[in-house]
């Protein structure tokens, strides 16, 4: 299939309601993102009702300003991509059923796109060719190894049996007292930190081990601050925030080492939210610099959710001649896998 002509994209996965439009093969006409973080900090943590309902609220206004941003009319689109999973089903189901309404409208493809595979892509997004790399995804959600042959040929190298990187940043910054979302906050707070001033455990160091385990370190901070008396002071509290982060960034730098050498693979590409953390990045490129291989992590604005990465994804699909019917549910629960 021949595109030329603009793509429109959702995604409302979690509590990010986000729009995009490109041109293909290579142009962002607008990028929109409407983030409710603010609604479900009073809650510790995203309440998908909540999430849903908003989205809801939010998602005609968005998509009236991003083809006003873009100076597009209705008409001019060539298809509608969503995501379709994974992610939380209430929140999923009004981004699908929104794009399918458009798509159905305009008489135009509609097309379901995993949002694990935007992620994936974006650290070569709008590049004409993706590399055969090494993916590290570090989201709330998940954490995974991925090897990638090229776009829609990915095999899983590793995954988390627990807890996501992210999900145990956001559970320790809770345990720590410190505001939702906390992976940020850990990120700030670790800056100014001891990392070797606590030990907390590597989970699944062994040889050959590719999988992630990051729940017996989140229990581990929580035991630690039960058996003390006191609250940490701020600089104990700064020591806490480091050295969790240190373990974790161990854990996924070894791993992404290991994979890579596994697999003879010497261009990495690291995607999600955990992505933006500092340290991690830097440990990354450090490691890259020794080994002398690539790094490519997304353009700032597109590591956390967003809907650019989606249509980009989505892109890839639709030239491929791909397409969904309007009928197509959405599934929470969505791999990209061919072996799992
Ligand atoms: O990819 P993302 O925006 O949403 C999911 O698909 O899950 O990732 C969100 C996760 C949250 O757990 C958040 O705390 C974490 O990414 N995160 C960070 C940082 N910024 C966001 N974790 C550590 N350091 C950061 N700077
Ligand atoms: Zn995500």
């Amino acid at each position: 299939m021949n595109f030329h002509r603009p793509i429109l994209a959702i995604e409302s996965s979690c509590d990010e309601t986000a729009i995009a439009i490109i041109r293909p093969p290579s142009e962002l006409l607008v990028n929109l993102i409407a983030s409710q973080s603010q609604l479900h900090a009073c809650f510790g943590g995203v309440v998908p009702e909540v999430a849903s309902r908003n989205h809801l609220l939010t998602i005609d206004p968005l998509f009236h300003r991003a083809l006003a941003e873009a100076k597009l009319r209705p008409s001019d689109l060539g298809a509608v991509v969503a995501t379709a999973g994974p992610g939380l089903a209430p929140a999923l189901l009004v981004g699908a059923s929104y794009a399918k309404g458009v798509a159905l409208g305009l008489g135009i493809p509609y097309l379901a796109v995993n949002h694990l595979e935007g992620h994936l892509l974006s650290p070569f997004f709008l590049k004409t060719e993706i590399p055969k790399h090494l993916s590290l995804l570090v989201s709330g959600g998940h954490t995974q190894l991925t090897k990638v042959n090229r776009a829609g040929d990915y095999q899983l190298l590793g995954r988390t049996h627990d807890d996501a990187a992210g999900e145990a940043f956001d559970k320790v910054a809770k345990l720590l007292g410190l505001p939702y979302p906390g992976g940020v906050e850990i990120d700030r707070l670790a800056q100014s930190g001891n990392p070797k001033r606590y030990s907390f455990p590597r989970a699944l160091m062994e040889k050959g081990n590719l999988n992630f385990s990051f729940s017996g370190l989140k229990t581990s901070v929580r035991y630690f601050l039960e058996q003390r008396e006191m609250i940490p002071d701020s600089s104990e509290l700064a020591d806490l925030a480091a050295s969790f982060q240190q373990a974790v960034i161990e854990v996924l730098v070894e791993k992404t080492r290991r994979a890579a050498q596994m697999e003879g693979l010497s261009c990495i590409g690291v995607s999600g939210g955990v992505a933006a953390n500092s340290a991690l990045r830097n440990s990354l490129i450090a490691l890259c610099r020794e080994c002398q291989w690539e790094i490519h992590f997304p353009q700032p604005e597109l590591i956390g959710d967003n809907a650019a990465m989606i249509a980009f994804a989505g892109m890839h699909r639709l030239i491929a001649g791909e397409q969904s019917s309007v009928t197509s549910e959405i599934v929470p629960q969505w791999q990209i896998y061919s072996h799992c």
